[in-house]
């Protein structure tokens, strides 16, 4: 017999001051503040349904059933939502992405913000922003960030209660991003992380130096100053690939063809004066910050190096409806 079930949309975000580094893996607590903005593209759809008659979750992942670790994550979510509620009834996952799982295009924060949205409306526990934030931050860290929509900040805190994103003020933001590759990454964020933190001699400088970046980012989206953003965006970009660079041994995410479009964002800068900045994740793919007017130039300007997809600010993760999917 099935129970009660419900499904949710979440997006992707990118960091334009980025997270990396955890100082509590069981709580999920990182070492520094980031911010990001949600995206309106590759949507993830996640619904839960309750069944009394499974002995154990299932996870399906655009419809091929998962073990492992991608199921692992989930189960130690929704075993979060079972201690809360009392409820321990095993659930039927079934998620959707339309991004390029693994690539770098954060679809792991897109969808552990879905996951925390539809699992809590499914045990029946109706949450405020900041507790999904918080609930969706332990599935995946920058998934606390997808819960909120448009620029969200989120805190480092103090404990797991204080660990939560919440929206900013800011100008009107796009990305262009260029699709450098979409193979899955050879090593993993999580991975990554622990590496860099235990053998980078620039994490030190890396946790000590992005408060200010940070303070200073949040500072420039409230007066609305785009080149402040843009600056303090490649600005942290690229100390966090100098970072996990100097881990050993060394990580290096970003490919020639990243570095071309590095390189074609300085001189639409400098000889064009277009306003754009770039930044990239943990993985080739470079994504342009500008105004969403300049969108069509960057894009031109970016086309012979690598195909490109545009967003603009999206919303925040929700709960969709049968009827929402009749109009989608
Ligand atoms: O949340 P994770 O484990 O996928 O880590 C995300 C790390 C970066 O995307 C590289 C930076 C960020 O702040 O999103």
């Amino acid at each position: 017999m099935t129970g009660a079930t419900a499904t949710a949309r979440a997006h992707p975000n990118l960091a334009l001051v980025k997270y990396w580094g955890k100082r509590d893996e069981q709580l999920m607590l990182p070492e520094t503040g980031s911010l990001s903005l949600t995206l309106d593209t590759f949507p993830t759809t996640t619904t839960v349904t309750l069944d009394d008659s499974l002995e154990a979750d299932v996870l399906e992942l655009d419809g091929a059933e998962q073990t492992g670790e991608a199921l692992r994550r989930v189960v130690r979510l929704l075993d979060l939502v079972r201690e809360r509620t009392g409820d321990h009834r095993f659930a039927h996952v079934r998620t959707a992405n339309t991004a390029p799982t693994g690539a770098g295009l954060a679809s792991s924060a897109s969808g552990f913000a879905a996951l925390a949205t539809a699992a809590s409306a499914t045990w029946g526990m109706p949450m405020d922003t900041p507790s999904l934030s918080r609930l969706a931050r332990r599935g995946s860290g920058s998934a606390a960030r997808s819960v909120v929509p448009g620029v969200a900040l989120w805190h480092a805190g103090e404990d797991d209660a204080t660990s939560f994103a919440e929206p900013v003020p800011a100008p009107p933001l796009a990305m262009v991003i260029a699709l450098v590759s979409k193979a899955s990454k050879a090593i993993s964020s999580r991975e990554a992380m622990r590496r860099t933190s235990a053998t980078s001699p620039f994490h030190d400088g890396w946790v000590s130096s992005t408060q200010q970046t940070l303070e200073d980012m949040v500072a420039a989206c409230r007066a609305g100053d785009l080149p402040r953003i843009g600056e303090l965006t490649e600005l942290s970009a690229l100390r966090m690939h100098a970072m996990i660079q100097g881990a050993e041994p060394p990580i290096r995410y970003l490919a020639p063809t990243s570095i071309a479009v590095l390189d074609r964002v300085v001189a639409l800068r400098d000889e064009e004066g277009i306003g754009a900045w770039a930044t990239a994740d943990a993985g080739p793919n470079v994504a342009v910050l500008c105004a969403p007017e300049d969108t069509a130039r960057v894009e031109a300007a970016l086309a012979d190096l690598a195909p490109t997809t545009t967003a603009h600010a999206g919303p925040g993760a929700r709960l969709v409806t049968e009827d929402d999917e009749a109009t989608a």
